[in-house]
């Protein structure tokens, strides 16, 4: 799983988002006042998960270990669980579920989204909401058509592109992919290492 390579960077790359945190906090409380506990699905991280936390009571869950490893160590007081968002089983209800950054554009298939809503309903106390953001068709392609991201980080250079998609069949799907390419240079013997992985498929 890309996720096992890329939360070196993750943070780094993604960079400040209390504005992202706000402004979920403010949806939140928009549309299920009062909201009390949030669940976070695709909590990485854990970024939004505890900036959330000065609000809410939270929990969090991720597929990704070393993505959880590092939500971990930022969070110790904060349950974070490994468990799929398409089948997740916790046994209480929260009052607002949140999926941010576009995690859910990681489940390719339109069935895996249905599983995705069909757990987070069972998992909302009643007038609960649930609070998700998508990469569109457009903005993947708009992505695809513009330069690479790239940027030095110590010995490590990330470089991630957004790739066309490809058209699915149903439901108006488009399959497109990031490809990261980190260099580690080996200082000792002045050498070159070259490591290519998937770090996002949408
Ligand atoms: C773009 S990151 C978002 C992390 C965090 N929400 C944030 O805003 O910083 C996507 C996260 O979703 C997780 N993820 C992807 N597919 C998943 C799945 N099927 N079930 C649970 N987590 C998943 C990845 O491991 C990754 O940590």
């Amino acid at each position: 799983m890309s996720y096992e390579k890329f939360y070196r960077f993750y943070d780094a790359v993604m960079g400040d988002r209390s504005a992202a945190a706000s402004y979920i906090a403010s949806l939140i409380d928009l549309h299920r006042p009062g909201a009390r506990t949030v669940l976070e699905i695709g909590c990485g991280t854990g970024t939004i998960l505890g900036l959330l936390s000065q609000s809410y009571e939270v929990a969090g869950l991720d597929r990704s270990c070393k993505m959880l490893a590092v939500a971990r160590r930022k969070l110790p007081h904060i349950r974070l669980l490994r468990q799929e968002m398409m089948s997740f089983q916790i046994h209480r209800r929260f009052d607002a579920i949140v999926c941010a950054f576009d995690s859910i554009n990681h489940l390719h298939r339109f069935v895996d989204w249905r599983k995705t809503f069909r757990s987070v309903a069972s998992h909302l106390n009643g007038g609960g909401v649930f609070v998700f953001d998508v990469n569109t068709i457009g903005k993947l392609q708009r992505l695809a058509d513009g330069p690479a991201w790239i940027k030095q980080f110590d010995r490590d250079l990330v470089i991630i592109k957004v790739n066309r998609g490809r058209r699915g069949t149903s439901h108006g799907t488009s399959k497109s992919s990031s490809t990261a390419f980190v260099t580690t240079t080996n200082s000792s013997a002045r050498l070159s290492k070259k490591r290519r992985f998937q770090c996002n498929a949408f």
